[in-house]
């Protein structure tokens, strides 16, 4: 794809699309400022190209009306204390008056941040009207919003049909990471696959049974697989309706030579609640009355000597409940093992995101993605609408 690197931008009206959908707490200030951090590289290039600099993100799901709650007022605020020395400005609209006369007042260098797209139900309808308006505060379009570019909306897709539309640094990385394990992967490669539902990553697995050596299944979804293997799993998180195609992915490894390790061992208690008590049981032999909230010590140590083995790794989805204390050993483990290794190592979805972080292992990976749908629609192998939309170099 082309970059913002390809073509001239000095002093004009820059566009860009950014993911800013950050968390915030309840007094509304911002808990994690990863996303607008991994877009300073492009915002910075385009300041000091002297750029007229027109950010534009969703917040949260406002369901097409305005909603403080969802107010871009506190990322603008962050943004700030990022830039220090630049002039960066927030409006309360994306469209309209208020906002073209935000850009004529622009010189080089400065930044605008507009309101919440999402604040127009148009926005995810992917208008071409709407598109069309937020085009015309632009001369070039640069999309650097991995991290939602699985959405066909009017700022991620449609406002590509208006401008030259080329793809900021941070779209760039993500592409060429992601891309590169799924594309030319130095082998063993491995694949660390969890989380609590099958049917989410059902896709995932496929493609990645196309390209992996080793598939570890861990989390919730493992217990379904378990299941199809004709273990009993007592009260543990099933999808009884997933079974036959667990069946049929546990098959397909087979014919493709992919070693598919499951969990030999789980964490099990009474309920999935931070105070009950916990023991270890062999996989064959979670009782009746127990759930499985994490993989067990033993397969610990089979998944991370895939792991230490591997070239190639690509995780997405956690081992267990990690959120709670007695069932987050191995999520821990393998976040330790994956920083531990000397492969390359590609990290997507949020759950595994904060595990790594967790651990304090995070500046430890190659390359954590700031998507979480995206980076899995993108290893399902899909056409993301938002990098489809790009023109090419
Ligand atoms: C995300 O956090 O995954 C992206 O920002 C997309 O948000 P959405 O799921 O509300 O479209």
């Amino acid at each position: 794809k082309k970059t913002i690197r390809d073509i001239d931008i000095s002093g004009k009206r820059v566009l860009v699309r950014v993911d800013f959908n950050v968390p915030l707490d309840k007094e509304g200030n911002v808990t994690d400022d990863t996303r607008i951090a991994a877009a300073l590289p492009s915002i910075k290039y385009l300041v000091g190209e002297k750029a007229k600099v027109i950010l534009m993100s969703h917040l949260g799901r406002p369901k097409g009306k305005v909603d403080e709650r969802y107010s871009m007022d506190p990322v603008a605020a962050r943004l700030q204390q990022l830039l220090p020395g630049v002039s960066v400005r927030k409006v309360d609209d994306c469209v309209g008056e208020e906002v073209q006369q935000a850009v004529s007042a622009m010189t080089g260098g400065d930044v605008l941040l507009l309101e919440n797209v999402r604040f127009y139900a148009e926005e995810e309808k992917n208008d071409e009207n709407f598109a069309r308006k937020l085009a015309g505060l632009g001369d070039i379009y640069v999309n650097d919003a991995f991290g939602t570019a699985h959405r066909a909306h009017a700022s991620t897709a449609g406002v590509a049909e208006f401008l030259p539309a080329v793809a900021g640094f941070l779209m760039e990385k993500e592409i060429k990471m992601l891309g590169q394990v799924l594309e030319s992967p130095a082998r063993p490669f491995a694949a660390i696959i969890g989380g609590a539902k099958v049917s989410d990553k059902i896709a995932v697995i496929n493609n990645l049974l196309d390209k992996v050596s080793a598939l570890l299944i861990g989390g919730g979804m493992a217990n379904t697989f378990l299941k199809a293997g004709g273990r009993e799993v007592g009260k543990s998180l099933l999808e009884a309706d997933k079974v036959d195609l667990a069946r049929e992915l546990l098959q397909k490894a087979g014919d493709k030579g992919v070693d598919l390790l499951l969990p030999v061992d789980v964490v099990v208690a009474p309920a999935a609640s931070p105070d009950v008590e916990s023991r270890v049981v062999p996989a064959d032999g979670i009782p009746e009355d127990s759930m499985a909230l994490d993989i067990g010590p033993q397969t610990v140590t089979n998944f991370s000597e895939r792991i230490k083995e591997a070239a190639t790794i690509v995780w997405n989805g956690p081992m267990g409940v990690f959120e709670m204390e007695p069932f987050a050993g191995g999520t821990m483990a393998i976040a330790r093992a994956v920083a531990d290794s000397a492969a390359v190592s590609v990290i997507g979805g949020g759950d595994s995101v904060s595990a790594v972080k967790k651990a304090g292992v995070a500046d430890k990976v190659t390359h954590i993605s700031t998507g979480g749908g995206a980076s899995l629609e993108f290893l399902e192998g899909k056409v993301l609408p938002g990098v489809a939309a790009l023109q090419d170099k």
